[in-house]
């Protein structure tokens, strides 16, 4: 019913069932910014059977990959990715919390190797609710989205 207040898209990705407040976290892990050229709609505070609230990503044109479904989890645990092509949902993904993080975070502490020695990809390990540096140690503290490189 809530969704009637939402446009349908014709082809693109719908990320569902964000929790409250994180849909621009989620478009800041799919690269949106202002810059973006992508049409992208935004809804938040929508009312959820499940969630009580939550929000929602439509991205027109786009697919999610790999690397952004991994950081949505970590953003969104219970997230849906939606592959909408012509007006059909013709995909559903849950997205599942990946073991480890590879290029796409950087490290907050300026003497990691992998802030002083290019290249070193950085690599995050995801245990136990934590995300730690494989090479220096350092916990991410605050929001992923802080972290993007
Ligand atoms: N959607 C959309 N444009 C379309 C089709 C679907 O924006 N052309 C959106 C819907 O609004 C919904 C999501 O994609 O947010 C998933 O659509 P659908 O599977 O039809 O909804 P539900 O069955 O409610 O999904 P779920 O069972 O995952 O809660
Ligand atoms: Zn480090």
């Amino acid at each position: 019913m809530e969704e009637l207040k939402i446009q349908p898209i014709r082809n693109g990705t719908v990320v569902d069932h964000i929790p409250q407040g994180q849909a621009l976290n989620v478009l800041r892990v799919l690269g949106v910014d202002s810059a973006t050229r992508d049409v992208v709609s935004v809804a938040m505070n929508v009312p959820s059977d499940e969630m009580g609230r939550k929000d929602i990503v439509k991205v027109e044109d786009r697919r999610i990959d790999s690397k952004e479904a991994d950081l949505i989890a970590l953003i969104a645990p219970d997230a849906t990715v939606n592959v909408v092509d012509d007006y059909d949902v013709t995909e559903k993904h849950d997205v599942s919390m990946p073991d480890e993080i590879r290029g796409v975070l950087a490290c907050p502490n300026p003497s990691c190797i992998t802030n002083t020695r290019e290249p070193v990809e950085t690599v995050f390990d995801v245990r136990d609710d934590e995300i730690r540096c494989e090479y220096c140690g350092t916990v991410l503290t605050d929001e992923i989205a802080e972290h993007l490189a």
